[in-house]
């Protein structure tokens, strides 16, 4: 099928230029994607499910590879290239709903695997430098989880085990940051806690941030921008006050819109740890 013409904005952000998937199977799950994500902008994927947003966002690191159109990044060009890729991969963090932290390990110990892109193999990785055991100490304490580092995560709550994996994510030193669903699993205080810091750290340090929702409320109440898919076609791509009950027809298609309500400040009442380094977080790692 033929798409539009190819968006025409000034260089800058992360592009996606007439992006289409079809799956083996024959599902089509994109079709004449084109949208650009800015530098620094906190941008929401929303869409019911099965509207084509995890495939959107996996497709922005090429782990679902567009069957047309290209992905382009701002500083390595089309993704297309092998080099191009492994330099923009090794800049993308992915935070996921399901955490896939390693769950007899530490915090501390998951959050430097996402040093591990730049040492490439575990062995070279040991013994580990103290410039980046201080690293992955500082991502805990950014997540307010300093006091935690030598937990195991399966001892954690899931709203913390998600602050871990914003903290991995963090390790990595990433420019961008794409997470699908990250508060899915949780409940709704935890969720406002976990998404008011991952948007926080973001701003902090200029990460654009791709974020795919389910719910309306926190789209609206978090992001720069929210991006709106259906049956695979994006249908509004805009600031959050300018989604329109009519474009939230167009995304919801007549369906329930999911909503949701939660107070709370980020980080909650928890008093943030400063970190220590003791001779036992260095042994046991
Ligand atoms: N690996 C795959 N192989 C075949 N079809 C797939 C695959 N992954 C997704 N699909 C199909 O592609 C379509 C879009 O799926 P996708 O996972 O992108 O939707 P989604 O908006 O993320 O949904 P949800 O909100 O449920 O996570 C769906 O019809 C889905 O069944
Ligand atoms: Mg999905």
């Amino acid at each position: 099928m033929r798409c539009e013409p190819a968006l025409k904005s000034p260089p800058g952000g992360l592009r996606v230029s007439n992006v289409g998937v079809t799956y083996p199977n024959g599902v089509v799950a994109l079709q004449c994607a084109n949208v650009e994500f800015r530098k620094g902008e906190f941008t929401v994927l929303l869409g019911l499910s099965g509207a084509g947003k995890s495939t959107l966002l996996r497709s922005l690191n090429l782990l679902v590879r567009p069957t047309s159109g290209e992905v382009v990044s701002p500083e390595f060009g089309a993704l297309g290239s092998a080099k191009a890729l492994r330099q923009h991969r090794r800049q993308t963090a992915f935070v996921f709903q399901h955490h896939q932290l390693i769950e007899r390990f530490s915090a501390l110990a998951n959050v430097l695997t996402g040093r591990l892109g730049y040492h490439g193999t575990l062995r070279s990785f040991f013994p580990l430098p103290r410039p980046e055991l201080e690293l992955a100490l500082h991502c805990l304490e950014r997540v307010g989880l300093a006091d935690k580092a030598m937990s195991r995560v399966d001892q954690l709550s899931g709203g913390q085990q998600q602050r871990v994996g914003i903290a991995r994510a963090l390790a990595q030193q990433p420019t961008l940051i794409l997470a699908d669903e990250p508060v899915a699993s949780l409940d709704p205080a935890t969720s406002e806690k976990v998404l008011g810091l991952l948007r926080q750290i973001c701003k902090e340090d200029g990460i654009t941030a791709v974020v795919s929702l389910h719910q309306l409320e926190y789209a609206q109440r978090f992001a720069d921008r929210i991006v709106g898919l259906a049956n695979a076609r994006i249908v509004f791509d805009g600031a959050a006050r300018d989604l329109s009950e009519a474009r939230l027809g167009e995304i919801y298609a007549g369906h329930k819109r999911p909503n949701e309500q939660a107070p709370e400040s980020p980080m909650g009442g928890e008093i943030p740890v400063k970190p220590v380094f003791t001779p036992e977080m260095e042994m046991s790692l």
